[in-house]
């Protein structure tokens, strides 16, 4: 999947449009994590080192088409300027004379930040016309924002088909590590999917047993399938009325070769809380109380040895209920065993989804795995299949 990247770009003196994204946490009217921020600096140092004009491109939260003053991006420019080093100028509009003028007023290397993109209704429309309006003022289009790729919006798909577009670098990161993880992976591949609900998943378990070679099943929506299979599982959480499309999707996996591993033991509990008693128990052991909170540990070690024999590994979702020890066991050792065989080089182990950077986090190995996407939905979409009309448009 070859796609135009910034070496290819002839930067000097141009107006570089960058779409960042900058929907950063806020609390009380100032940015709470700079993580976004930081994200961007790469591109905006090679645009600002290549003599280009950095004037940025962003969204934040969903002011559906109006100005909404508690959503504009004017608290981002302080905070930004402070990550990169460099005066960051503030725009209160993303189109029309009040850019223009400061575009023209920007020396090479300067930076510029314009105002919320949602704040014209253009913007989630994908409109031409609006998209030509923040056009007219760049001379090539880098689109650095993967989080924000699986929205087909005027400053994300039209504007890519009116200037010169380039990935970005930590978008051109991002589209690596995805193409080594699922596009063209050293085999075999192993995957976990976690999370509570199957139906939230349909989409991307039907496509992984077609790519993978081990798919593991975790969190709230391996009960599903151990209720398909027949188990009881008690009190625990389950989507009961799916259990014929777990059926479908087991069938599915053995016809394409995947084997699926859902858990052999698991630690149950009578209440989802903290210092809640808990055991560890195997499936045919439950009592009418136990709710499946966590994979038991031989599930675990089973998960660590597939592992070990794995060249590549995608993760998207916890094993258990992470957040409330000791129902974090599970998802912390394979997360572990995972990171430490990354750092080995034996297994490109590359993740993704707001849960699973949490919890890694949690597990304090998010560092340590060869990738860790910070897009929720972007990175959901390309683990379905589905295509991103913004990547697409950055495609030679
Ligand atoms: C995100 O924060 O995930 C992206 O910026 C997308 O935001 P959205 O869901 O409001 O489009």
């Amino acid at each position: 999947m070859p796609f135009r990247n910034l070496d290819q770009a002839d930067l000097a003196g141009k107006r570089a449009l960058v779409r960042v994204d900058f929907n950063v946490p806020m609390a009380d009217g100032a940015v709470s994590d700079d993580t976004r921020l930081r994200a961007a600096m790469p591109t905006i140092a090679k645009l600002r080192a290549g003599g280009a004009k950095v004037i940025l491109l962003a969204h934040f939260d969903r002011p559906k088409g109006v100005v909404v003053p508690s959503m504009s991006l004017a608290p981002v420019a302080g905070p930004l300027a402070k990550v990169l080093g460099v005066a960051v100028t503030f725009v209160d509009d993303c189109i029309g004379p009040p850019v223009a003028a400061a575009v023209a007023a920007m020396a090479p290397g300067g930076v510029l930040l314009l105002e919320n993109l949602r704040f014209h209704k253009g913007e989630e429309k994908n409109d031409a016309t609006f998209a030509a309006a923040l056009a007219a003022n760049g001379d090539l289009f880098v689109n650095d924002a993967f989080s924000a790729a699986h929205r087909a919006h005027a400053s994300t798909a039209a504007i890519a088909h009116i200037l010169p577009a380039y990935a970005g670098e930590a978008m051109r990161r991002e589209l690596d590590a995805l193409e080594a993880a699922l596009g063209s992976p050293k085999r075999p591949v192993l995957g976990i999917v976690g999370g509570s609900k199957v139906s939230t998943k349909l989409d991307l378990l039907n496509n992984l047993v077609a790519k993978l070679d081990y798919l593991a099943i975790g969190g709230g929506m391996a009960n599903t399938f151990l209720f398909a299979q027949g188990h009881d599982i008690a009190a625990s959480f389950a989507e009961k009325d799916l259990a014929p499309t777990a059926r479908e999707i087991m069938a599915e996996a053995k016809a394409k070769g995947c084997e699926l591993l859902l858990p052999i033991d698991v630690v149950v509990a009578e209440k989802m809380e903290p210092g809640i008693p808990s055991r560890t128990c195997d499936l045919d052991q439950l009592t009418p109380a136990d709710r499946i909170l966590d994979a038991g540990p031989r599930s675990a070690a089973r998960l660590m040895a597939a592992m070990d024999t794995a060249k590549t590994l995608i993760w998207n979702g916890p094993l258990g209920v992470f957040e409330i020890p000791p129902f974090d066991a599970a998802t912390t050792a394979a997360a572990r065993h995972a990171a430490a065989l990354a750092k080995a080089g034996s297994l490109i182990a590359v993740a993704g989804g707001g849960d699973t950077v949490a919890a890694l986090h949690h597990a304090g190995v998010a560092d340590d795995f060869t990738f860790v996407s910070t897009a929720g939905g972007a990175f959901l979409e390309w683990m379905e299949g589905k295509s991103l009309p913004c990547v697409a448009a950055l495609q030679v």
